[in-house]
């Protein structure tokens, strides 16, 4: 097959700071996907991306294109408006969990398509999976089925949806360039997109434990994301918020979901309670939903009876014991104080070598494995207290976890108060 354009060419443009054709993209990216681009050409055309940008439609022809690359799932058949919420990844964030079935107790549905997790941040799917039975993987018609009888799935994405994506964010990963925010945006989108949502919620994270450190950093990528949903007929929202510290008391797979099915009951840590019931505001409102109260429906039970029903209805058992580690060792407070500092990433890498998480896509989590937190930012604590419980199946991963805390903790005399705002900012 002659092609249409030089991938040596396309590389030398961005290198130039130059800005790519619609044509070129479009070719580009279909002949990445068909193996007649190189990793080491993708890879080198991606640094030039990482460091010169692409403009805005540059980025929105380079979503479409990854798009176009795959399936498109359509919910139009359903009768009732969709909204998903889609996190750039944080420590201890395991909103998806109470969230999507709390929205759908309002009518909307919620096709929430996740990943597993890699590096520090945890993934949906692998705490979902500490529940007994559990199915991380439906066809395309047991998810409508769904979506038509319970209102909210949480599954996996099927390889049929942006294929460029999966190609191009595992070369990414292994390169150096996963930090672009024109790649990081079209990464994102493209998914949402081609999931077919009418609307969705995006949770930038800012801090530590997330990809984006700054605020400023934070805010392009949420305004870029908004662009790419706006141009694409999805209606798009999304709120900047701290990953400073982890969100709620646990970082884990098995710990998350009994801290979600917390909230579920009405309890739970008040950060996790009120990112919850924010994000429900926001997809409900995008969906054309105003007179909703969420937290009254984690109240009330009903967001606990669609959470039962949408578990059972991927084969797993919400009632059964959740597995627990079966090693722990308790990390006691260094001095009397507030504990104004608990460092995000610290404890994201220490619940990832107790076994929490993966280094490597192939590698198992252990379900058990985590950190549980006695204390948050603000709390006031005493010499010799337990201040975090390191939880693990193998007990000679104690060492590098303990190792990953150190310096993870300040603690400041009495009277002083952490800055920390959960909610920084809302992007439309
Ligand atoms: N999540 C994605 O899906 N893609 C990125 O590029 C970064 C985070």
């Amino acid at each position: 097959m002659t092609e249409a354009f030089d991938a040596v060419d396309i590389i030398r443009i961005k290198r130039d700071r130059g800005t790519l054709s619609p044509e070129q993209i479009d070719w580009t990216i279909d002949a990445y996907t068909r193996g007649a681009i190189a990793d080491e050409q993708m890879a080198a055309l991606n640094m030039a991306i990482l460091l010169n940008g692409m403009d805005r439609a540059e980025i929105s022809r380079w979503t479409a294109a990854m798009i176009a690359s795959g399936e498109r799932l359509n919910f139009s058949g359903l009768g009732k408006p969709t909204s998903d919420k889609h996190s750039t990844g944080g420590v201890g964030d395991k909103i998806t969990l109470p969230l999507a079935p709390l929205v759908a107790v309002f009518g909307v549905a919620v096709p929430q398509l996740s990943g597993r997790g890699l590096g520090h941040t945890g993934g949906t799917l692998d705490k979902l999976e500490a529940i007994p039975g559990w199915r991380a993987h439906l066809s395309n018609e047991d998810m409508m089925r769904q979506l038509a009888d319970v209102g909210a799935v949480i599954c996996a994405a099927g390889t049929g949806l942006a294929p460029a994506d999966k190609k191009l964010y595992a070369l990414r990963d292994v390169t150096g360039t996963v930090e672009a925010i024109p790649l990081i945006a079209s990464s994102i989108m493209s998914k949402k997109i081609a999931e077919g949502t009418g609307s969705l919620v995006l949770d930038v994270k800012v801090g530590s434990g997330a990809f984006m450190k700054d605020v400023e950093q934070a805010r392009e990528l949420a305004r870029t994301m908004v662009a790419l949903g706006r141009d694409a007929g999805v209606t798009t929202v999304a709120l900047l918020t701290d990953m400073a510290t982890p969100l709620g008391l646990t970082a884990g797979n098995a710990i998350e979901v009994e801290e979600s099915v917390e909230v579920l009951a009405g309890g739970g840590p008040s950060d996790v309670v009120e990112l919850t019931v924010r994000l429900a505001e926001e997809m409900l409102a995008c969906a054309g939903v105003t007179d909703a109260d969420p937290a009254a429906a984690l109240k009330d039970g009903r967001a606990m009876d669609l959470w039962n029903r949408m578990i059972e209805a991927q084969g797993g058992d919400p009632r059964a014991a959740l597995p627990v580690a079966r090693e722990s060792e308790v990390i006691l407070a260094p001095a009397d104080g507030v504990l104004v500092e608990l460092d995000a990433l610290a404890v994201g890498v220490a619940a990832w070598r107790l076994g929490a998480g993966r280094a490597r896509k192939e590698d198992v989590v252990q379900a058990g494995a985590g950190v549980r937190l006695h204390a948050k930012p603000g709390a006031v604590v005493r010499a010799g207290e337990p201040l975090m419980t390191l939880l693990t199946d193998t007990p000679e991963r104690f060492d590098r976890a303990r190792d990953a805390l150190a310096g993870a903790v300040t603690i400041a005399p009495e009277g002083s108060r952490p800055a920390r705002r959960l909610i920084l900012d809302r992007i439309s």
